[in-house]
């Protein structure tokens, strides 16, 4: 990193408190890592204000995972620089900084801090230094980063999420995640359930538990068996999620702690990014379609009523019609009940890039592929839910629907439930009858009183 020399408090007492607005792009770890930054800044005198417009420092969480995440990246910071108040700070923090570090810097000059994941600590620093004139980029890794003595200041809603690994020591050949994130490291078991414990005395029922590869968890002594007895376990959590897991990670012990813990959600995210074992084989995933189905096979057996949502990749290249044939037959042996479905982007500097011009797949033949195994992942989705009209299921009440009549809930096994508003408050439970199903989501009438949200308790009582 390029330090600064300036002394950070003598810098902030000039500005009275300084204000700052994050946007954020990309996955639930950046979401977290934006609390991460809030809470570190907020700890210096910053004040979190919610949109850009006079706002003195603005950042930009960004993804790198896909290069359309990274041209709306680009868009949007000419659009800041239009619309910015003049002297506001503009920063890129997130898989976009550490990828283009320096890069960014000449080619947005009105960017002065560029800043990886590993290097938010020192952004009160940065930031005072950027005050000057002064303009850095600070990537580099550190494997002891974990952010711990940092107080995340979370984003209103009812679940935490909670980083318990951070970066990646697998090398699937698409993925910049490893070039941006670095190499795997796991928390402390102790750590994570001290925060869980903080995250109940917030009012907080739900925790998700997030890493690139979050059931190769290890933090020396712990496995991620431990970790979700741990955190399942601690009292006034009662839902215990986590994403996104890798097939071969599954052990025996941690689908057996997944079975016994009462608030481990029954939802497994399974990217499988396809059902090829060829094509797997090019992406470097490390199992076949056979093992795939084995791990869906066992956690299955293991957990009744599993609910599994994936990922999967089409136009990778050298993907043939038969590869991409068995990557729909696989959706439909395994009957996903959701999948994220992405087009092939080329990432410089992954394996893939080294991969022979011809066989990248032409855009044309991607999205016929994309679209018709988007009509197959969707006709198998809306089967399924069809099925479950008449069930009864507990649903947590997240938040107001986009129409502005309805919450928005969300049952066990991932499921979203629209529920009368005058019914419950956000963050309540609620048992539904499923009523209705759009195909997608469902709409759900209360069939018991509701029960109340546990109120936050006094600062301090964890
Ligand atoms: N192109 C398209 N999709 C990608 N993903 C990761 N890298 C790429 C890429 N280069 C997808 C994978 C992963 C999800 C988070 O993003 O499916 O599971
Ligand atoms: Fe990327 Fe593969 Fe690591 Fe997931 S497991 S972050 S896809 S390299």
């Amino acid at each position: 990193m390029i330090n600064t020399h300036v002394e950070p408090d003598a810098e902030l007492a000039a500005i009275a408190q300084p204000t700052v607005y994050i946007e954020t792009y990309g996955c639930q770890m950046n979401v977290s890592d934006s609390e991460l930054m809030y809470g570190t800044l907020a700890a210096h005198g910053y004040a979190q204000v919610d949109g850009p417009d006079g706002a003195d420092v603005i950042l930009v969480n960004t993804c790198a995972i896909r290069e359309n995440a990274e041209t709306r990246v680009i868009g949007r910071l000419g659009e800041l620089k239009r619309n910015m108040k003049p002297g506001a700070i503009v920063g890129v923090t997130g898989c976009m900084a550490q990828r283009l570090g320096p890069r960014l810097l000449q080619q947005a000059k009105h960017v002065s801090l560029v800043v990886g994941p590993d290097a938010y600590r020192a952004l009160p620093q940065l930031l005072d230094g950027a005050r000057h004139g002064e303009r850095f980029s600070a990537t580099d890794f550190d494997l002891e980063e974990h952010y711990e003595d940092v107080v995340a200041k979370r984003f209103e809603g009812v679940k935490a999420w909670i980083p318990v690994q951070r970066g990646c020591n697998y090398r699937c050949t698409y993925c910049i995640v490893p070039y941006t994130r670095g190499s795997e490291r796991s928390r402390k078991l102790d750590d994570v359930v001290r925060e869980t414990h903080a995250v109940v005395a917030q009012g907080l029922t739900e925790v998700v538990l997030l890493g690139q590869t979050v059931n190769s968890y290890n933090d020396g002594t712990h496995d991620f068996a431990d970790l979700l007895r741990a955190v399942g376990a601690v009292d006034g959590i009662r839902r215990v999620r986590y994403t996104s897991p890798h097939p071969n990670d599954f052990s025996d012990r941690v689908i057996a702690a997944m079975a016994e813990v009462p608030t481990v959600c029954e939802h497994v995210h399974l990217p499988m990014q396809s059902g090829s074992t060829s094509m797997l084989k090019r992406m470097l995933r490390r199992y076949s379609r056979e093992d795939y189905l084995a791990c869906v096979g066992r956690l299955r057996a293991a957990i009744p009523g599993l609910a599994l949502t994936t990922d999967i990749i089409v136009g990778f290249p050298g993907e043939t019609d038969a590869e991409f044939a068995d990557t729909v037959s696989l959706c439909q042996e395994v009957r996903f009940n959701d999948a994220f479905m992405f087009k092939f982007s080329m990432r410089e500097g992954t394996p893939a890039t080294r991969m022979p011009a011809e066989w990248t797949v032409p855009d044309a033949v991607v999205t016929e592929r994309f679209d018709r195994l988007l009509g197959t992942v969707r006709g198998i989705s809306r089967e399924q839910n069809l099925m479950r009209l008449g069930a009864t299921v507990e649903v947590l009440v997240e938040k107001i629907a986009r129409d502005g009549h309805l919450w928005q809930a969300r049952s066990r096994d991932f499921k979203t439930v629209m529920v009368p508003a005058d019914s419950a408050k956000i963050g309540d439970y609620l048992t539904v009858q499923l009523t209705g199903t759009t195909g997608a989501t469902f709409t759900g009438t209360p069939v018991k009183p509701r029960e109340r949200a546990p109120l936050p308790m006094a600062a301090g009582a964890a």
